[in-house]
């Protein structure tokens, strides 16, 4: 959990910054970043990890969740590797300075650019459908040639003087068939699933491998989904991914490395009751390690992609309360500078969030208020039910646990500018995301000549 304070001024204080200070000096709204809290995050994994496997261990972040230069270089100097999503992820965490070798690359369809330019990169490609095999053993028959004009061109000044080595380091995704509670759009793992190879694909892919000799199959991948509570269906996960790398086997293909994927849920209200970090550690690593051990295969290095749990509590969100509207007898709504543009989650998932007031944060809860925020749609409300204090226009609103899927699904909606987020540690406080401008807005606009007649 994060590490908030409450200082002599009665307001709310992260990282050692006042963030009603922050905003004066920041703007509203602000993402406030703690990195204390997000360094303790990764280092509880990493050592759980070391703890409770016998075997090697990697912790990826999953970068989906918040993907920008400066989170990408505080998990690597972490010792994390960064699991990315798309060539503009992997493009951040390059420029942030991670090395490939530590970034895997994932995405269920992966342009052929990207699949070029992961390989001038070096990083580990993360094989989800036959397409992307075919495409991939393609690339890898031109190679050579690979440094395409378009590769050249979208990676100036990252491209290695000569492109990696083949064979190129590929894992494949799997669909493991487990179930999970949680919502529908964020279940990955049943059979219904757009995402990975199915497992009466295996079989065949594997042959198809064996006869690649510019590909090296290193390891298995699965991902079960999201914000998940339980423990049992990542226990599972770990006896089906084992059987899976002991087939391999058959086929003479050595497998390295299963990266169990991420899911583990965290708190946001005070209903939630998520396993801790350590817990699922522990049972991850029994669940590979039992499971190995009864199928007679040598431990492999284990991998896992945290992103939620790993950021999530990490920040939290600073709005202005504008006005006010009771409608009587049903109920009050506070509206703040904000909504979904910059979190998104509660209007696609029905995600529920906490807020408090940070001017005043020892002013007794007095109401129970709907909180808006202030896009052009009646589904823009930041929080169904908050209890608060009295709250006046210019109040500053914290709504907590927003470092995970807020500013990385955040839009320009209504052509709302994105807000800036600070990074708060130990008193000191550096913007590492500018809040976005109007000039920032019509950046990439074009005007045809035609049209640039001043109108009537
Ligand atoms: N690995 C893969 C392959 C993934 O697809 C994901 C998340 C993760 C790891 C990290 O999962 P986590 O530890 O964060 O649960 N936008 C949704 C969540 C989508 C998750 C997508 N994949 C939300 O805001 O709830």
């Amino acid at each position: 959990p994060l590490t908030a304070t409450v200082n002599q001024r009665d307001h709310l204080e992260i990282g050692g910054c006042d963030v009603v200070d922050l905003v004066q000096k920041f703007g509203s709204p602000l993402y406030v970043l703690d990195e204390t809290t997000l360094r303790t995050t990764c280092r509880h994994y990493r050592d759980a990890f070391v703890r409770y496997y016998p075997g090697a261990s990697q912790v990826l972040y999953a970068s989906k969740a918040w993907n920008c230069l400066a989170v990408c270089a505080i998990v690597a100097s972490e010792g994390l590797g960064i699991d990315i999503v798309s060539g503009g992820e992997l493009f951040t965490a390059i420029q942030a300075g991670v090395s490939p070798t530590k970034l895997y690359l994932h995405g269920n369809n992966k342009s052929r650019a990207e699949l070029e330019m992961a390989v001038a990169s070096g990083c580990t490609i993360v094989l989800d459908n036959w397409h992307e095999l075919k495409t991939l053993v393609a690339i890898a028959a031109e190679s050579g040639s690979n440094e395409s004009e378009a590769v050249a061109e979208t990676l100036p000044s990252l491209l290695p003087t000569s492109h990696s080595p083949l064979p190129i380091r590929i894992m494949l995704r799997l669909t493991p068939g487990i179930e999970c509670h949680t919502h529908d759009y964020i279940r990955t793992g049943s059979i219904d699933s757009k995402f990975g190879f199915g497992l009466d694909q295996l079989d065949d892919v594997f042959k198809f491998i064996v006869q690649q000799p510019s590909l090296e199959l290193i390891g298995l991948h699965a991902h079960i989904g999201s914000q998940i509570f339980e423990l049992e269906p990542h226990h599972d996960l770990g006896a089906v991914m084992v059987q899976w790398l002991s087939k391999a086997a058959h086929y003479g293909l050595s497998i390295q490395e299963l990266d169990i994927g991420g899911g583990l849920g965290i708190r946001y209200t005070e209903s939630d009751d998520p396993p801790s970090i350590e817990a699922w550690v522990k049972v991850v690593s029994e669940s590979i390690a039992a499971a190995c051990n009864a199928q007679n295969v040598p431990l492999p290095k284990l991998l896992s992609e945290p992103g939620r749990s790993l950021i999530g509590s990490a920040c939290v969100t600073a709005y202005t309360v504008g006005g006010q509207k009771t409608v009587p007898g049903i109920r009050t709504y506070l509206t703040v500078d904000g909504g979904m543009s910059d979190n998104p989650r509660p209007i696609t998932y029905q995600s529920i969030y906490r807020a408090l007031v940070a001017n005043r944060m020892s002013a007794p809860i007095a109401e129970t208020v709907t909180i808006a925020g202030k896009h052009c749609e009646s589904g823009d409300i930041v929080i169904q039910e908050a209890d608060l204090p009295e709250t006046q226009p210019g109040d500053l609103l914290v709504v907590m646990a927003t470092g995970a899927y807020n500013y990385s699904m955040a839009s320009n909606y209504n052509r709302i500018a994105r807000p800036a987020a600070v990074l708060v540690n130990d008193g000191e406080a550096n913007i590492i995301l500018q809040r976005e401008t109007y000039q920032d807005l019509i950046r990439q606009d074009c005007l045809p000549e035609r049209l640039k007649t001043p109108h009537a």
